[in-house]
Parts: C-alpha cells; structure tokens; sequence
C-alpha cells in the first residue's frame, strides 16, 4: 500500500447487501432431491439459502442492497457518478442490469454492467478503484448482484444444493489521504467450460476441477498481493473470500497457515451468491463490527472463466 498522503487514496465509505426473504433450507431442497442436510452441510458448509421471487429481479435485489450502502455512505443517489454491477444473471440481455438499477434509484450517472462470475465483484472494484484514482470519477457504486435460481436446474444434486439469491454493494470514494486501493486480477489458459451456463441455464459444473481450482488460487492469490505489498498477517483485518465452499477456504488456509478466524465466512446462511458473494460478506462483516474504518480488508474472487481477482482495500 501507498504512505497515509497518497493522493489518489480511495475507500469503502458506505456497504450494504439485500437477500431475498424466501428461504429454502437443505431439509427442503431433501425433500425434492437425492440429497441431505448432512452432505450439503458437511461438503459445502451451506445449511440454509434465500431464493427470489419470479417477479424479483437481479436488479431489484440490487437496489435493495444500493440504497443500504448509500445510506451508511451518507450519500444520496444524485451524488453517484458511476454505477457498476457484477452479474451473471442481468434482467435483460439490454438495457443493462445497472441502467435499471440507475433509473429505479432516480439517478443520472452511467452504468454498466461487468460479467466475470464470481470474480465479479472484485474486477469491478479494481476497475472502479482505477477510474477513481484517475480523477474522472469520485462516487461510485459498486454492486454484486445474482439470482442464480433462474438459471438453476433444480433436479440436478451437483448444483442445485450450491447456489442461493443476494445482492451486496459498496460506496467507493477519493480520500486523499487514505490508502491506496491495490489489486490483482488474472485467469487460467484454460477452463471456461469447467463451470458453464447458456444465458438461459441451466449451470453446468465440474465440482472436483473447481474445487481444486478454488483451493490453488486462493493460496496463490493470497501469497501474491501479501508478498507485492509486503503485508503480513497483521496487517489484514480480515480476508474475505468469495463464499463458494467452506473446504475450498479450509484447505487453502491449512496450506497457509492462516487462522480460520482471519477469513470472514456465512457461507452457511446465504450458499454461494456467486458476484453478491464477496459484498455481502462484507457488509455482514460491517455489521457485525468485525472490521471498522481504517482496517484493510483483502478481497478474493475466484470462479467461472476461470477468472480470479483480489483486491486489497481500506474501510473509510
Ligand atoms: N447430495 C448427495 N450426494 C451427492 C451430491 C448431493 N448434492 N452431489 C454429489 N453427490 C455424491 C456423488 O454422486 C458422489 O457419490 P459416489 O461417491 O457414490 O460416486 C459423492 O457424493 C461425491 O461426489 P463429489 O462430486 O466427488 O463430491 P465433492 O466432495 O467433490 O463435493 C462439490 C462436490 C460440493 C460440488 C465440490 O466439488 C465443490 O464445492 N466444488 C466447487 C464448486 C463451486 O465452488 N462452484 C461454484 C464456483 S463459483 C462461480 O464462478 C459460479
């Protein structure tokens, strides 16, 4: 990270998420499935997701999560310059999912979209980071939004069990003064059709390839951005990785040696929400008063593509 004067200093100053209110437990999805709580919970850690309505789209979960991080930001839609949403599942093919999310909150700015799976949110972090240190942009949203359940075959066990509905957002401000954001985004050579989905569904996986995946970069990830910026364990309030399976994250710390308790997990309330995955954890983070202003946060995206991000970042 930069000295404490840098000028192009940009902070998390508001974080907010939305989940839908159905919820479907393991038990429930047992009932329809060859499946069990047991299994569900034992190779996954998930015990429970929420699931939207047909009416509810991803852009409706995402304003819910927009207006909460507005709120904590003290901002008002008026003062939002840009608005970016990480999503798999836009509600249309055009207009994007952030022109709709920009219309419902009353607002001017530009919007687009940005597809990178799970990785989403923190390519869309970096890239926001960037645009603000470049001084064309000094408020911006940042959103992860997924409904994953309209792209889902329910009778199929790989994945029906995995996946769950949310939507996390994130003000992004210039602070002179505060730390510099730093972050890294890559993909492998080869894997797009490790975990695949037609625009309509349903999701195909490779659960064993991705798993391995999930574990290697993570470690690799880590490793790299502690060792560029000469961060050590102390200095990170708290990892937040992408909430795909709470194994993934296990052997990647075990391989780390890294305590469980440096990696934010809720994994078991909301399954993987896929782009809302990383923002939702952090607001829940917020929330819970495990990290506060001033505390740098490392943010890991992995997932489809097979695409990875992290992003390392201080809370305003
Ligand atoms: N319920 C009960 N049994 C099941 C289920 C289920 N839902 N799914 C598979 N099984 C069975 C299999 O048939 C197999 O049975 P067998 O031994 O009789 O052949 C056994 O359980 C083991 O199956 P595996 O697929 O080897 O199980 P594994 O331990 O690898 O766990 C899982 C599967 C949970 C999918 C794991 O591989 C995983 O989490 N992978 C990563 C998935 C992931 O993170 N995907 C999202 C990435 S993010 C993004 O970009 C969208």
């Amino acid at each position: 990270m930069q000295s404490a004067l840098n000028p192009n200093g940009v902070t998390i100053t508001g974080t907010g998420f939305y989940v839908p209110t159905s919820l479907l437990t393991n038990l429930d999805l047992a009932a329809s499935l060859d499946t069990s709580d047991e299994w569900i919970s034992q190779r996954t850690g998930i015990r429970q997701r929420y699931i939207a309505e047909t009416s509810t789209e991803t852009s409706d979960l995402a304003v819910m999560a927009a207006t909460d991080a507005l709120h904590r930001a003290q901002l008002s839609p008026e003062d939002v310059d840009l608005i970016v949403v990480a999503t798999s599942t836009p509600d249309y093919a055009f207009p994007s999912t952030a022109m709709l999310v920009k219309q419902k909150l009353g607002s001017r700015a530009p919007a687009f979209d940005l597809s990178a799976a799970c990785s989403g949110f923190v390519y869309a972090l970096s890239i926001s980071s960037d645009l603000i240190k470049s001084g064309a942009y000094h408020n911006v949203l940042v959103i992860g939004a997924d409904k994953f359940s309209k792209i889902m075959d329910w009778q199929d066990r790989n994945t029906a069990v995995l996946f769950g509905d949310g939507a996390g957002a994130v003000v992004l401000q210039s602070r002179p003064g505060a730390s510099s954001s730093f972050s890294l985004l890559g993909s492998e050579e080869r894997g797009a059709d490790t975990l695949i989905s037609p625009v309509t569904g349903p999701i195909t996986m490779h659960g064993r390839e991705v798993f391995k995946f999930g574990v290697r970069i993570l470690e690799s990830m880590l490793t790299k951005v502690m060792g560029e910026l000469e961060l050590s364990l102390e200095d990170i309030a708290l990892i937040i990785p992408h909430q795909a399976n709470v194994r993934i994250i296990e052997h990647a710390a075990d391989k780390m040696n890294i305590p469980m308790d440096k990696f934010f997990m809720n994994i078991e309330t909301y399954g993987n929400t896929s782009a809302a995955s990383i923002p939702i954890a952090l607001a829940e983070a917020v929330e819970q008063q495990r990290i506060q202003a001033g505390d740098i946060v490392v943010l890991a995206g992995f997932g489809a593509g097979l695409a990875w991000g992290v992003q390392v970042i201080q809370l305003g």
